[in-house]
């Protein structure tokens, strides 16, 4: 009945260790992962070889099939671990071959693809605006991002427990006491007037952060102040001024309108609206169907403000405004959100000019 002998087993499985070793080593000169697969299915694979010593199991006579097991298993273990080996050499062996393939040199020049880059939609703007002022009079004036809690709130007339100091919005610096991320470029209205007596036609653009993330909030964004203080300032010299640049950047045919507003640093304080860039007034999804979209806040500078620099507040008046430099950029651009403007994706910043 059983014309299978241990022997028969023993040589089938010697044989098939060395049709192995055989073809093992011809995958040795060029590993890959699918030479391993291809070998692991000729001999592990449902009809590979060491499986059809297994099927010759049942012809074995009960008392040798204990035995015989242990050969045909030892040569399988056997095999798994090979290819075990193999796999992982040929995982090296492609490594190593990307490493030897010519080598990228860093410090090779690029090469020019014609591209001449452009400006960020935010510098873009930036200087659109800084164009328009300077045709107007007014100069540059820098402040600090990182300032104390003394010019970024409490000489602009914020007392010790206004919402505005809150966790929730302004970014305290750690281990720094009354340390703060600018919250609005308003500071600067402080350091300008205690760096200079008025006479003051200054504007200011630069960074401001507040912990706020969403469609049209990035907790980084830039705003643009500006600031006018002499003798006889009026609330009229103010409109002019935003009526001249909103017109030079929008167009002639957008009307904007000021409305009351709070902010503690101004007296009588305002924001200013622009009829929508997108319906002209008639109402649609980007201005909530309102017809107007808020631009910034605005107002005459308050006497507080004026006593904490040690300027006569009975001589002198002033204005400020403060804007949003993202917004007016996405408006002027049309972008559908203010976060592609921080997310450095070169094909949609690559849309844009390399000079206003
Ligand atoms: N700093 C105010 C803000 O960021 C805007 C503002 C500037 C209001 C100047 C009045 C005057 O909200």
């Amino acid at each position: 009945m059983s014309d299978v002998t241990l022997n028969t087993i023993q040589d089938q499985a010697n044989q098939v260790e060395s049709a192995f070793a055989e073809q093992k080593s011809a995958l040795a000169a060029n590993p890959s992962a699918k030479g391993v697969e291809e070998l692991r299915v000729a001999f592990l694979g449902r009809k590979g070889q060491v499986t059809s010593i297994m099927e010759q199991m049942r012809n074995i006579s009960k008392d040798d099939r204990p035995e015989a097991g242990k050969i045909i298993n030892k040569t399988r273990s056997k095999i798994e671990s090979a290819i075990e080996e193999l796999k992982a050499e040929a995982e090296e062996f492609l490594i190593q071959q990307k490493l030897d393939q010519a080598p990228i040199d860093i410090s090779l020049p690029v090469q020019s693809s014609g591209a001449k880059g452009s400006l960020h939609p935010v510098t873009l703007m930036r200087r659109v605006l800084l164009k328009e002022f300077r045709k107007l009079g007014f100069t540059v004036y820098d402040g600090p991002e990182v300032d104390l809690d003394l010019y970024n709130f409490s000489s602009l007339n914020f007392k010790d427990d206004h919402p505005a100091r809150d966790m929730q919005d302004t970014f305290f610096v750690k281990d720094f006491d009354k340390t703060v991320l600018r919250t609005h470029t308003s500071n600067i209205q402080i350091h300008a007037l205690m760096n200079q007596q008025p006479p003051l036609r200054v504007v200011s653009p630069g960074r401001t952060y507040r912990c706020d993330s969403d469609l049209t909030h990035t907790p980084m964004f830039h705003q643009i102040e500006c600031l006018v203080v002499d003798q006889n300032i009026s609330m009229g010299d103010m409109k002019g001024v935003i009526d001249t640049f909103l017109k030079a950047i929008f167009g002639d045919d957008l009307e904007t309108r000021l409305r009351p507003s709070y902010f503690p640093f101004v007296e009588p304080g305002g924001e200013v609206d622009l009829q929508c860039v997108s319906c002209r007034g008639k109402g649609c999804r980007i201005c909530s169907q309102t017809g107007w979209l808020e631009i910034g806040g605005l107002g005459m500078i308050h006497p507080n403000v004026f006593e904490a620099v040690g300027v006569d507040s009975e001589r002198y008046t002033g204005f400020a405004f403060g804007f949003g430099i993202d917004r007016i950029a996405m408006l002027r651009y049309g972008l559908q959100d203010l976060r592609q403007l921080f997310e450095g994706n070169q094909q949609f910043l690559g849309q844009f000019p390399i000079q206003p």
